[in-house]
C-alpha cells in the first residue's frame, strides 16, 4: 500500500503536492469514492483524475541537456521560438527543471518526475546552481566581495554567494558564480547592481552534477548513481 498523492506523482499527474491540492479539491476518487489526503491505496484500486483512470505507473525520465543559445526553456512558445523541448527526441512528456534565459546555455534538466523536480527548484532547499560568465570590464575585489555578500536586485538583497575571478584581461573578466536561489535573470542582475554587462552566461553545474563535455544541443540520460544523488540534494 502506498499513500495516494505518492501514487499519483509516479503516474506523473504532478508532485505530491499538487496531489494533495487535486485531492482536496475532490477531483480525484478512489474505486467511485472522492479520495481522502492521506489515503492508502494499492494497484488494485480504480483511481481516478477528474474522471478519469490513472494507473500505469509512468516510466520516470531523467535528462540532462546542453542547452544553447537561442532557445527558451519551455515546453512551447506562444511566439514560435524554438524551445528546449525541440533539442530533445523523447516520445514521454518531460519539463525543464527551472529555466535558463534565451540567452544563456548550459545545463538543464529535463524530466516527468514532478517530486525531484519541485525538490530541485524549492529555495528552501538552497540547491548550488554554477555558472561561468564572462563580464565587460575589470571586477575589483570589493566588487567580488560584495556580491559574494548579498547586493540588492529588485529591491532584495541576495543571499550568499561564491564569486570566484578565473581570468581578467584588460577589458574582460571571467568568474564562476555560484548562488542557491533561482530569481529571474539574478546573476545578470547581481553583476548589473555592481556596474557590469554580462556578455555571456552558461550553467555549468547543479550541486556536484556537472555539464562535463556534453557538446552544444546534446543531451543523455542521467545513471542511477547521479538521479540517487539529485533526489538526496
Ligand atoms: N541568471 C541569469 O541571469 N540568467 C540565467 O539564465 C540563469 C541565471
Amino acid at each position: 500500500m502506498v499513500r495516494l498523492n505518492k501514487f499519483l506523482a509516479d503516474c506523473g499527474v504532478g508532485s505530491r503536492r499538487e496531489c494533495d491540492g487535486l485531492i482536496e479539491s475532490g477531483a480525484v476518487k478512489v474505486n467511485g469514492k472522492v479520495a481522502k489526503l492521506g489515503q492508502l491505496v494499492d494497484e488494485s484500486d480504480k483511481i481516478t483524475v477528474r474522471d478519469k483512470r490513472v494507473g500505469d505507473k509512468q516510466k520516470l525520465y531523467y535528462v540532462l541537456l546542453h542547452k544553447p543559445k537561442g532557445c527558451v526553456t519551455t515546453v512551447k512558445d506562444d511566439l514560435g521560438r524554438k524551445t528546449v523541448m525541440d533539442l530533445v527526441d523523447i516520445k514521454a512528456r518531460l519539463y525543464p527543471v527551472g529555466r535558463l534565459d534565451y540567452d544563456t546555455e548550459g545545463l538543464l534538466i529535463l524530466t516527468n518526475d514532478g517530486d525531484l523536480s519541485n525538490r530541485l527548484t524549492h529555495p528552501r532547499n538552497e540547491i548550488n546552481k554554477t555558472y561561468v560568465c564572462r563580464i565587460s570590464g575589470i571586477l575589483k575585489e570589493n566588487e567580488r566581495q560584495q556580491l559574494e555578500r548579498g547586493v540588492l536586485v529588485d529591491g532584495v538583497k541576495t543571499a550568499p554567494a561564491r564569486v570566484k575571478i578565473l581570468e581578467q584581461d584588460a577589458h574582460h573578466t571571467r568568474l564562476e558564480v555560484t548562488i542557491h536561489e533561482g530569481r529571474n535573470h539574478q546573476v545578470k542582475k547581481m553583476l548589473e547592481s555592481v556596474g557590469y554587462e554580462v556578455e555571456f552566461l552558461k550553467r555549468v553545474a547543479v550541486g556536484d552534477l556537472r555539464l562535463g563535455g556534453l557538446k552544444r544541443g546534446d543531451y543523455r540520460f542521467l545513471n542511477e548513481a547521479e538521479i540517487d544523488y539529485l533526489k538526496r540534494l
